[in-house]
């Protein structure tokens, strides 16, 4: 059966990009609320003065395809507000800023020129728009006399508004493959009063929906409309899931989306970054669990990903260039084959291969407990060099001792490794299965 998810849990591994003019403070993109800066403030320092000069999305694009990602979600309008097309149904956008170009053209050219499927991230939360009804969650000025400062906001102007940008960004760029909504905040106390919380009625999530599956049937869309039901991929974001993600009991497909140092947007002054081997664990704990990865960067103000993070997607892309196999088409083993110490195992069912991710270098043996491994198991390979790991117990002379030392080749397939971990950042062995 031919889902339109097939292709992304397939592919596990996308960039999310987090640009705006939340760039130039460059302390998160949510710095306008979060220091309750007026729009005129904030338009006066940062609209007026965004010109990413050394924009060069083919450059993105190169890293991102080197990295190993196949699919990208670029914020084309964040909560802020601004937008990176030529939107007809706005003036707050980046053509009217110094850099005066539609900065989402190029992209979705430069990363579909690269084969990199293409995804939208669009705010329905607006810090800008005139008639978005300002809310006491997260609105820069919530803390106010909110009345007052609602009085002539018109709601359905602000929904016309979204639901159209929503038609012409599904419209004017072609084939969409994702659709990232961000966030409903469905009020617990008052459904009434939208300065308190904005939930599926609000945004009028069900007329959306229809229209995004009548524009574009296959795109997929999350899960933050507030739509059960209507959502292709559930979105865990700054946790890992402790096992393949289920709601209501029921396997999901899911995405965690992760950054390299809790800011989505650029900061430059936060220090600590994850390093390479860490987001590389990352991403092989998502497929261990059946999900996917979407990593963020934060271009800087002047158009160019911060180095920190160009450097770690660097050193993901030299370890997916002889590792990928575990990755694509990969998901969490079959329950049979129990857990092996201080390792993650992926599984390949079309190619019915196995895949353990060594974390810690164990001396000399590697043990696979349970009968799955004994009766599976035909060859044993390290996936970075196709070299042969042997499979067998002890040598003659050990194995007087092998009982009392725990080896035991009735419940157990032990694989013999070299003294040293070979130089790669979090060595595979590939299994072939019978
Ligand atoms: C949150 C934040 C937002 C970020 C998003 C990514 O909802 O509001 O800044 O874009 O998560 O998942």
């Amino acid at each position: 059966m031919s889902n339109r998810t097939d292709w992304f849990v397939h592919d596990r591994f996308g960039l999310f990009i987090h640009w705006g003019l939340y760039a130039l403070p460059a302390r998160q993109e949510w710095v306008k609320s979060l220091e309750e800066i007026e729009d005129a403030e904030y338009d006066r320092k940062y609209f007026s003065r965004f010109e990413p000069d050394l924009y060069d999305p083919v450059q993105w694009a190169r890293a991102a395809k080197h990295a190993g990602m196949k699919y990208f979600v670029i914020t084309v309008k964040h909560h802020e507000g601004f937008c990176l097309w030529n939107s007809r149904f706005t003036e707050y956008k980046s053509m009217n800023t110094p850099v005066k170009k539609d900065l989402l053209t190029p992209m979705v050219k430069a990363f579909r020129d690269e084969g990199i499927k293409v995804g939208f991230y669009y705010s329905l939360i607006d810090w800008h728009h005139e008639d978005y009804i300002i809310d006491t969650h997260n609105h820069p000025r919530r803390n106010g006399d909110i009345e007052s400062l609602n009085k002539g906001r018109d709601h359905n102007r602000y929904i016309e508004y979204l639901h159209n940008q929503v038609r012409e960004l599904l419209t004017d760029f072609g084939k969409i493959d994702i659709l990232w909504f961000d966030f409903s905040f469905p009020d617990k106390n008052d459904p009434l009063d939208l300065s308190k919380g904005k939930g599926k009625a609000a945004w009028k999530s069900e007329e959306l929906y229809s229209m995004i599956r009548e524009l574009q049937p296959d795109v997929i869309l999350d899960d933050r409309l507030d739509l059960p039901g209507a959502w292709d991929v559930k979105t865990p974001e700054q946790f890992q899931p402790r096992s393949p993600y289920k709601v209501d009991g029921q396997p999901v497909v899911w995405e965690a989306c992760q950054t390299f140092s809790n800011s989505w947007g650029y900061d430059r002054d936060v220090l600590n970054y994850r390093d390479s081997r860490q987001l590389i664990e990352t991403l092989i704990d998502c497929v261990s669990k059946g999900g996917n990865l979407l990593l963020n960067v934060g271009p800087t103000g002047r158009g160019e990903f911060d180095y920190r993070a160009l450097e770690r997607l660097e050193d993901m892309g030299n370890w997916m260039r002889y590792n990928n196999r575990s990755i694509y088409g990969c998901a969490e083993a079959p329950p049979e084959y129990e857990k092996v110490e201080n390792c993650l195992l992926t599984y390949n069912r079309d190619k019915n291969r196995l895949y353990i991710h060594i974390l810690s270098w164990p001396y000399k043996h590697l043990h696979l407990d349970g009968r799955a491994y004994i009766e599976h198991v035909e060859y044993a390979q390290f996936l970075h060099d196709a070299s042969e790991v042997p499979i067998k117990g002890l040598e003659p002379w050990q194995e007087h001792s092998a009982l009392d030392a725990g080896f035991d080749s009735e419940k157990t397939l032990t694989l013999v490794l070299p003294l040293n971990s070979p130089p790669v950042e979090i060595p595979v062995i590939e299994l072939f299965l019978k």
